[in-house]
This record gives structure tokens, C-alpha cells and sequence, in this order.
């Protein structure tokens, strides 16, 4: 029998690649902001009470960084209270919730990697609602599978990626925070990285849990932007500037209503060795994103 996946926030970043990655693992229902408003109790319940789901993947979820420090009841509204009605809602059927966290559950402070199990303290409103979703997911006792990923760019939506493009071909410099360190994660590389997940689980592979999920290396947003540049460059993509021109800066340079992380880096040893994955150097899903781009150009 095909497995019953109902995937939410499937006009997002990552819900856009779940659309095409999840199609090996069964039938997909992608539902969208159209079809039902996730902060509806009563309209989500009765989309699981109609799918009967064997999986509920949710890539939905408040992303306004910024924002959510003056909207945080619209945050916690999607990112705490959507994830504790799913678990609630699995654990009485037995569905198995995907859900996704993120590097700002984390203060940033340690000067290693982040693992797992590392303690929790959000320096902002969105990582302490997401934050509050996971431990709702959990506290449900619902199974789940949660990724915890960080710097997340596709090719739809705003995201760092083309705003470096834009700004690139407008400006003769740019000023960019050099301070703050992650893994840039390509959505498609998460869709991917969660259909393998699911299909291993199937085969007795693995285990439910929460991992961290990202790409191998680290850089800065000021060493991506050289990056994105460097690798446009070669591309022949329409630039006004060099890496050369790209200025590093600090974050106190750079104030936003949102505090973030000063590490962003998290250790993915957990999710290699129990599912057996390769994960690429996080430049490999970037330039091939380019090249798509330059190609469509
Ligand atoms: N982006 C990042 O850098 C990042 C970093 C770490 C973790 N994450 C996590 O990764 C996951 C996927 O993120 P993403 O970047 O793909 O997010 P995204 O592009 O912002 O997509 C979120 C989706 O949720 C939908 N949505 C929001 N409010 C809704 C509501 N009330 N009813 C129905 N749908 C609603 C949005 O609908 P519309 O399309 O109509 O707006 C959108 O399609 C999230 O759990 C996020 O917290 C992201």
C-alpha cells in the first residue's frame, strides 16, 4: 500500500523541494496557505481527520526573523502551536510528524560545532517559538523525525542568495557581517536529505529522533557573499562588482530588531552515521543553484 504523506507549507522554501523530493517515498497532498490556514485548530484537524495521514511532513512555519520580535503571538501561533496540535493529533493515530528546527535555538556563544544534545538558550522570539514547537512535538509523545538546519536558500522566495545577486549587479561595494558563522543549506539538500530519512526508516534503517542537518564546512555571510560572487564571476552573470569589493563588517555594524547567533555551526555526526549519509561541502548545492540560475538567466 503507498504511504499517505501530508505535507504543509508546501509553497516554502524546503515545502517546494518536499514537493519533488517526497515523491519516491509515496503520495504527496501538498497543502498551501490557500487551501488551509495552519494557525485553524479546528480546519487542521479536520485535514488530518479527511487525509488520514501516515506521515504529516511540516515545512510550515513564522520564518520573519525580525518581525516575530514585535508579532510573537503570530509566531507562536505557527511555530509552537501547529507542531503541539500535530503531535497531538499523530500520537492518537500513530502518524509519524517531519518537522524542522533551527540554529537559533541556540545562543551562539559555544566555539565548537553545536551537538544535539547541546543545551538550548534562543537569543530571539523566533528561536524560542520554534523551540517551544519541538518540545511540544516532543512532550506529545508523538513519533518524529525533526531536522535542525540553519541558513536555508532556494530558488524561490527572498533569501541571502539573491539578495547578494541583486545588490551585485546595482552597487560598486558591499558591506557584509563577517561575525556570524554557519553552514549555507540549500532546501533542496534538506527535501533530499528527509525523503532518504524516510525511505531508510521504511527499510528498518535508522531512527525517528531529532538531527542536525546541514552541509559540510562553514563560512561567514561575508565569506558566502565572496562565494556567491566568485562563483557568479566564472558564470558571466551580470555583476558590478568583484569578491575583492565585498567588505567585511561586524554584526554590531549591522543592528536588526533580532538578535542572532554569533555560532551557527551544528555537528551532523548524528544524522551520517545513524542513516549512513553523505552530506556535500556546502559550496556543491550552491553552485549548481547558480549555474541554474545563470542558465535561466
Ligand atoms: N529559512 C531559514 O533560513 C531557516 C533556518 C532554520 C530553520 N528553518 C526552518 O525550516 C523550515 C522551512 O523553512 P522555509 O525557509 O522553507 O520557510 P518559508 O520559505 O518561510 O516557508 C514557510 C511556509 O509556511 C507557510 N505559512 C506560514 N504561515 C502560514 C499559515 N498561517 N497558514 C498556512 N501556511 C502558512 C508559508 O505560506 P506562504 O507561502 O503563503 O507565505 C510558506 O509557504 C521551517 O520550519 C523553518 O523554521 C528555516
Amino acid at each position: 500500500m503507498k504511504t499517505n504523506i501530508l505535507l504543509l507549507g508546501a509553497d516554502g522554501q524546503v515545502g517546494w523541494e518536499l514537493r519533488r523530493a517526497l515523491l519516491s517515498v509515496g503520495k504527496v497532498t501538498a497543502i498551501t496557505r490557500q487551501d488551509c490556514s495552519l494557525t485553524d485548530k479546528a480546519a487542521v484537524s479536520a485535514l488530518v481527520a479527511s487525509h488520514q495521514p501516515d506521515i504529516i511532513v511540516n515545512a510550515a512555519a513564522y520564518t520573519a526573523v525580525d518581525l516575530a520580535e514585535s508579532e510573537s503571538e503570530q509566531a507562536y501561533a505557527l511555530n509552537r502551536d501547529l507542531p503541539a496540535l500535530l503531535g497531538e493529533l499523530a500520537r492518537q493515530r500513530d502518524i509519524l510528524v517531519v518537522d524542522y528546527s533551527t540554529d537559533y535555538v541556540f545562543d551562539g556563544s559555544k566555539s565548537e560545532p553545536y551537538f544535539e544534545h547541546d543545551n538550548t538558550a534562543p537569543a530571539n522570539i523566533y528561536g524560542a517559538s520554534k523551540l517551544a514547537g519541538l518540545q511540544a512535538l516532543q512532550a506529545s509523545g508523538c513519533r518524529h523525525l525533526v531536522f535542525r538546519v540553519s541558513w536555508v536558500y532556494s530558488a524561490r522566495r527572498g533569501n541571502f542568495i539573491k539578495t547578494i545577486l541583486r545588490l551585485a549587479a546595482e552597487r560598486d561595494e558591499l558591506s557584509i557581517v563577517s561575525d556570524q558563522i554557519g553552514s549555507p543549506t540549500s532546501a533542496s539538500l534538506i527535501a533530499d536529505v528527509t525523503a532518504n530519512c524516510l525511505l531508510l526508516l521504511a527499510a528498518g534503517i535508522g531512527k525517528e529522533g531529532v538531527y542536525h542537518l546541514a552541509p559540510a564546512g562553514q563560512t561567514s555571510w561575508h565569506g558566502l557573499a565572496e562565494e556567491i560572487v566568485r562563483h557568479a564571476q566564472t558564470l558571466d552573470m551580470p555583476l558590478k562588482i568583484k569578491p575583492a569589493d565585498i567588505k567585511p563588517t561586524s554584526t554590531s555594524g549591522y543592528p536588526t530588531p533580532a538578535q542572532r547567533p554569533a555560532n551557527s555551526v551544528m555537528n551532523t555526526d548524528k544524522l551520517t552515521r545513524t542513516f549512513q549519509l553523505h552530506l556535500p561541502d556546502w559550496q556543491e548545492p550552491l553552485e549548481h543553484l547558480l549555474q541554474e540560475f545563470s542558465a535561466n538567466a
